[in-house]
């Protein structure tokens, strides 16, 4: 389940690496069936802001075993090893859900920023895996990513309005669709003159893997087709957190750090 060299440089090069058809539509059925079954209500459940549509699930593996070995599946974990050239933790896990007709808009921004100022994370040793759990087109909000824009470590970033004038300290703040840490239209203009904008776009079971750093958004997804982005964003075992105020809840940040270990690699359809 190894990156080859060139997969490698790739990444670092661009800050990203996208794999079409990574996993096969039978793990992916798994994937959503267990979507579909999760309880209505969690505490880590953000909604848009027309506070019917959910926008993103926080923190669901925790009691779902299909997810748990997803995090250890040695397709998504061994290149994570690779990548950060350590062990790996889960720091976070997510479902953006970016419905079809409601699912509204990600600003522009590094994740560092938050996983910085919030979490007190030292350096950007993590990566983002992201799993297209639907058809990721060009109408339905893809990701935006700014080829190489992860090489400029922390970039300036400007707090949105809403969080300037509401002093907004919940973790709600974090992941709404008035991001609180955003960059700025010069800084975008700046990084896409020198890279581009790349927009992944594939079938279900495609996956994206992409750097802490990398300067990311998506639009609102005004089409008939939901786009489901299931992300789950390892850390190196070098890396911890230190929190200067009150932690974020666990199910934004993970405060297990025991190295993951791999599991079979057909271990999605052994639940079948
Ligand atoms: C999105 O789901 O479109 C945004 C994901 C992210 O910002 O990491
Ligand atoms: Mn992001």
């Amino acid at each position: 389940m190894k990156l080859t060299q060139d997969q490698i440089r790739k990444y670092e090069d661009e800050g990203m690496l996208f794999l079409p058809n990574y996993f096969s539509e039978a793990e992916v059925s798994v994937l959503r069936e267990e979507l579909s079954l999760l309880p209505e209500n969690s505490s880590g459940r953000m909604m848009e802001k027309d506070n019917q549509t959910i926008r993103a699930l926080h923190g669901v593996h925790i009691h779902s075993k299909i997810f748990q070995s997803l995090i250890q599946h040695p397709l998504l974990l061994e290149p994570a090893q690779q990548i950060l050239g350590d062990s790996v933790y889960l720091y976070q896990f997510k479902i953006n859900m970016k419905a079809a007709f409601t699912g509204d808009i990600w600003p522009w921004h590094q994740d560092y920023a938050f996983w910085y100022e919030e979490d007190g994370m030292p350096e950007p040793r993590i990566v983002n895996v992201g799993i297209f759990l639907d058809e990721v087109n060009q109408f339905n909000g893809p990701l935006y990513l700014i080829s190489g824009s992860h090489k400029e470590g922390l970039i300036r970033f400007e707090m949105h309005k809403s969080a300037v004038e509401s002093e907004d300290v919940s973790w709600e703040a974090n992941v709404s669709a008035n991001l609180k840490y955003c960059l700025d239209n010069a800084t975008i203009t700046r990084l896409v003159k020198r890279g581009g904008i790349i927009a992944p776009v594939g079938c279900a079971g495609s996956v994206l893997f992409f750097h802490g750093s990398i300067a990311h958004s998506s639009v609102p997804n005004i089409s008939p087709y939901p786009r489901r982005l299931l992300l789950i964003t390892y850390n190196s075992i070098e890396n911890i957190p230190r929190p200067s105020g009150k932690p974020r809840p666990e199910f934004l940040v993970c405060r297990d750090y025991t190295p993951l270990q791999p599991v079979e690699d057909d271990v999605l359809l052994q639940q079948v």
